[in-house]
């Protein structure tokens, strides 16, 4: 019997479908990825595999799933954890989940946006630290939402979603894109270079995939382009900014604040420089956590791994 395993625990009842669809299943019940080894041991034999962004997929574990194994379905949209080239070359099909956790992941990218700018988390800690006495008009500024320039780089799904989000905020959006994109007229969005952008944004929101590209694409020199007091908002991965560089923005006052819902490193560690300054708003990679959108993930990955274990096209082929 052919087999697969899935290195988490999925939301709702879509892994049931892969034992009725005669499959033998094997569901890692730990709370984070199996270490190594476990990993290995446990992919030996299988024709698929539902991955999670955590695990490192790469020609090491391909090669010990052996010749079995067809389809990995990846239950993020960010591939940048499976090593493609290698799966290519086994002739291995890769799906993701695009799409569906588009609005979720903007919604967050917008929260942490009015939360940064707004020192919703400051404010609360104020009020919990019983640091609360009166009403001051100087207490807990920031800068506006409305009216303000905020630039979106990389404008696909969810950097397109999140610039409807700053519309009805009557911001104004730029966006940095390696092609005029038809969709921006729409949106009233407008393309601009990313060194021009930096200078003009008083918001900064990333939503480009992690590649070679964008690997280190906001470092010291991105921020010395940044207006003094601009923010920094960061749900595509922690990887696109350089930390040290960030720390030193903070540090130098020059950036006004973060909201990061992805870091490098991540899991970030409780005392790691950036949790110092209280102008950084930190998330545990939760963009696409809204609950009906994880359930719909999860049907996603079982339809596309169905698909090419039974010699279908999947609806969503990385490759
Ligand atoms: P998408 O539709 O593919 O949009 C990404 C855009 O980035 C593309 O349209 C592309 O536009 C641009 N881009 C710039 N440089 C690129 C490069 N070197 N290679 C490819 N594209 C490049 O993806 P999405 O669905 O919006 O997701 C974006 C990223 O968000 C994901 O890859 C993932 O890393 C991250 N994400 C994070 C969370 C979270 O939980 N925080 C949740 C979902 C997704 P041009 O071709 O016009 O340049
Ligand atoms: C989450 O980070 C994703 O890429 O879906
Ligand atoms: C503030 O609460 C106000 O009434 O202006």
């Amino acid at each position: 019997m052919a087999k697969v395993f899935v290195t988490r625990k999925l939301p709702g009842g879509a892994l049931d479908r892969i034992r009725q669809a005669g499959y033998g299943l094997e569901v890692w019940e730990g709370f984070c990825s199996p270490d190594r080894d476990t990993m290995l041991a446990k992919v030996a034999g299988v024709s698929g595999l539902i991955t999670l962004l955590e695990d490192r997929i790469d020609a090491e574990v391909m090669d010990a799933a052996g010749p079995s194994l067809k389809v990995i379905a990846q239950y993020a949209v960010g591939v940048d954890n499976i090593d493609l080239q290698a799966a290519r070359a086994r002739g291995i099909r890769v799906t993701n989940t695009p799409g569906v956790l588009t609005d979720a992941t903007a919604d967050l990218a917008f929260a942490l946006l009015a939360a940064t700018a707004r020192r919703v988390v400051e404010g609360h800690d104020y009020v919990r630290n019983g640091e609360w006495r009166c009403w001051h008009p100087e207490l807990l500024l920031g800068p506006e939402l409305h009216g303000a320039t905020v630039l979106v780089v990389g404008f696909g799904r969810i950097g397109q979603a999140f610039a409807k989000r700053a519309r009805g905020f009557d911001m104004t959006v730029l966006y940095t894109s390696r092609r005029e994109r038809p969709e921006a007229k729409a949106l009233g969005a407008r393309r601009i270079s990313l060194e021009e952008g930096l200078a003009r944004a008083d918001f900064v929101s990333l939503h480009v995939p992690l590649t070679p590209e964008t690997h280190h694409l906001i470092d010291e020199a991105a921020f010395r382009r940044m207006k003094p007091g601009a923010l920094l908002i960061n749900t595509a991965r922690g990887k696109v900014v350089k930390t040290q560089a960030l720390v030193e923005a903070l540090k130098a006052g020059h950036l006004g604040g973060a909201g990061l819902d992805v870091t490098d490193p991540e899991p970030l560690p409780p005392d790691h420089r950036l949790l110092h300054f209280p102008n950084v708003i930190v998330t545990p990679h939760v963009g696409s956590a809204g609950r009906a959108t994880r359930v719909r993930m999860a049907e996603m990955v079982v339809d596309d791994l169905l698909a090419v274990l039974s010699g279908n096209e999947p609806e969503n082929p990385v490759i």
